[in-house]
This record gives C-alpha cells, structure tokens and sequence, in this order.
C-alpha cells in the first residue's frame, strides 16, 4: 500500500490533501475526504467572520473522527479572530496562504494544530523551513486560483532540498496517478489538489462551473489579475495572479488592466451578475491547468481511490520497465 511520511504524520491512509477552497470546499469536501482515507480542508478563505468556519468544523465533527483542517487566504487582513477560532477549535491543521507563515507558525505553537504553510516563492520556503513549519505545501503556477510564476516540477524539487525533515507536499496541476507519483519521485510525500476536486460531486460551487472544468484543456487557463483588481482583493505580490478558466472577460481585459479599471464598478456589477446567472464567458472559474486531464464529475471517495490505484500501479510496474527488470 502507499503510504508516505504525511500518512504517518496526519494519520491518513492515502498522501492527499484536498486544497481549502474558500467557500467552496465545505464540510461536504471535507468530510468525505476525510473519510475515504485522505486529509480534507474546509476553505475559511478570507472572511474575518469565523461563525461560518466553526459551523462547518461542527458539521465534519458530526459526521466524522477523522482528521481534517481549514484554510485561510492568510494575505488578507482582519483574520485574527477566525485564526484563534480555528486553533481554539482544536482542528488537526491549519493552512496559512500567500504570506510570510513565520509569524503565524509561531502562534500555533503548543497548540497541537499543525500548521501548513502554503507557499510559492523560495523567499516563503526558507521562512516556512526556519520557523518549523509542519508541513509545507509548495504551490506551482499550474494550480487553479491563486498562485504565482514558478512551475510545479522545479519549485517542488527546489523545495524538497531546503526542507530537510520537513514534510513537503506538491501543489498545481496534479489530478491523477501519474501526476501523485511523479511529485512523490521529486520527494514530495503528497499532493495538494484543488482542480480535480472542483469537479466532485461534493464541491459547493455551482454546477456550470464544474461543467466548464470537464470542457477545458491544459491550455484553456490563464494566469491573470483582472478579477482580483476589479474586485480589490488585496493578495500580497507574490501572488503573481488568479489561475481561471479563459474566458470573454480575461481575452478583453488581460493585459488592458489600466483601461479595465476605468469602468471598475460597471465591470464590478457584471461579474456578480454572470456569476448569479451562471455566465461563464464573463464570471471567473477559479481552476488550473489539470483541468485537461479531468473528464468527469465524481464522488470524492472515487476520486481518492482512483488517483492512488493508478499511482500504486505506476510505481510497482514502471520502474522495472524503466531499469530492464
Ligand atoms: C476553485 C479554487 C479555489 C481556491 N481557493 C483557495 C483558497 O481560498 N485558499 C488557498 O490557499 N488556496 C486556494 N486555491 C488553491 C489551492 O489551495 C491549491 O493550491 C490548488 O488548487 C492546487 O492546484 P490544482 O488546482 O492544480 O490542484 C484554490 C483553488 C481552486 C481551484
């Protein structure tokens, strides 16, 4: 069976974590994740409010013993009370985004909740590595949502070499088998996937955004700040942009940004009333370049069981077919 330092670490059988999608990778997500053998997340994202948070924490509770976490889009500001929320609640990790984790890796200290640090840049790597970090997750630009510039290949193997006992964990751009056992031969002991989540029976988003999942390729993405700046949202400069699904808004405005925010509030009430009305040539999907490798929507439990048998086939036969055996 597969099993990886993380497995020992978080006590999971497989090394997979669902990414903390905010908003949409809810108790749902989280649970069943947990429960099929792997780490799930709930998406705390960046609201200040943690009642929402701590009725999803209850809701996995209700349903589960398993471990399981929430995340935070840590850049943004005002989140001091859903963090104490989330420690006081005694969750079995948190993972902190898009900052320097240094000082929020020092606040969960003795607190028994692991902290995760997800990060993009060598610069938030070594920050993460000097502050003991539990974990951490370094994210490529293939990864749906947020990320920034370094692909997933070289910046996970870059990270694996600083990190020494720390456990690392590839994110961006992994879906499947193949995509688990390559991280794990870089030395990663696990992926962090968000995408092929997204396309789950279990993800809170809407429908037509999983449908637009299914229809995309690898190379329908693209890496833009248009809907964080007609939206303000404050994400910290390594955060190079948004990893959505191409659409009619990023094809006019990627590139035109100056221009764009000339009509931001006009720009502002379209996009909310696309995403009402399920438009997706104008509303954002938030999803990565895996997109391309996923062709269905899924029961969490089937997604788990079907990337680790692959990864499991691919490890025991390919190796011998590689070395002559
Ligand atoms: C729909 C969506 C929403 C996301 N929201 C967040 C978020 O709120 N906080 C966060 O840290 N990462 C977020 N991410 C990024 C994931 O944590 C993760 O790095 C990424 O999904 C991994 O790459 P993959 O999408 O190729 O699996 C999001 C990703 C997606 C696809």
């Amino acid at each position: 069976m597969l099993t990886t330092r993380l497995c020992r670490l978080l006590g999971i059988d497989f090394p997979i974590i669902s990414a903390p999608m905010a908003g949409t990778a809810t108790a749902a997500l989280a649970t069943a994740v947990s429960k099929a053998g792997a780490f799930g997340m709930i998406g705390a994202g960046a609201d200040p409010d943690p009642t929402w948070l701590l009725e999803h924490v209850h809701a996995v509770r209700e349903k589960t013993s398993q471990p399981f976490g929430v995340g935070f889009s840590s850049a943004f500001p005002g989140l001091e009370k859903a963090i104490e929320a989330a420690l006081d609640a005694q969750v079995a990790a948190i993972g902190h985004s898009f900052v320097d984790p240094t000082q929020l890796i020092n606040q969960a200290k003795g607190s028994g909740v692991k902290i995760f640090a997800q990060v993009q840049t060598m610069a938030n790597a070594k920050k993460a590595v000097t502050a003991g970090a539990d974990v951490i997750i370094a994210q490529g630009s293939e990864a749906g949502g947020h990320t920034s510039h370094l692909g997933t290949l070289s910046f996970v193997r870059a990270v694996v070499k600083i990190a020494g006992d720390i456990p690392v964990v590839a994110a961006g751009g992994i879906a499947d088998g193949p995509g688990l056992a390559a991280v794990l031969m870089l030395g990663a002991e696990g992926a962090w996937i968000g995408t092929r989540f997204v396309a789950s029976l279990e993800w809170a988003g809407p429908e037509w955004a999983k449908g637009q999942v299914i229809l995309a390729d690898v190379d329908d993405t693209i890496l833009t700040k248009v809907y964080d700046l007609v939206s303000d949202a404050p994400y910290a400069l390594d955060v190079i942009g948004d990893r959505v699904i191409s659409n009619s808004f990023t094809d006019t405005w990627h590139g035109r940004e100056a221009e764009m925010m000339t009509r931001q509030s006009e720009l502002m009430e379209d996009i909310a009333s696309a995403t009402a009305a399920g438009d997706a040539t104008t509303a954002p999907v938030r999803a990565g370049t895996a997109s391309g490798l996923i062709r269905s929507i899924e029961p969490a439990s089937y997604i788990l069981r079907e990337i680790v048998s692959q990864a499991e086939d691919i490890l025991r036969h390919r190796p011998q077919k590689l070395l002559g055996g």
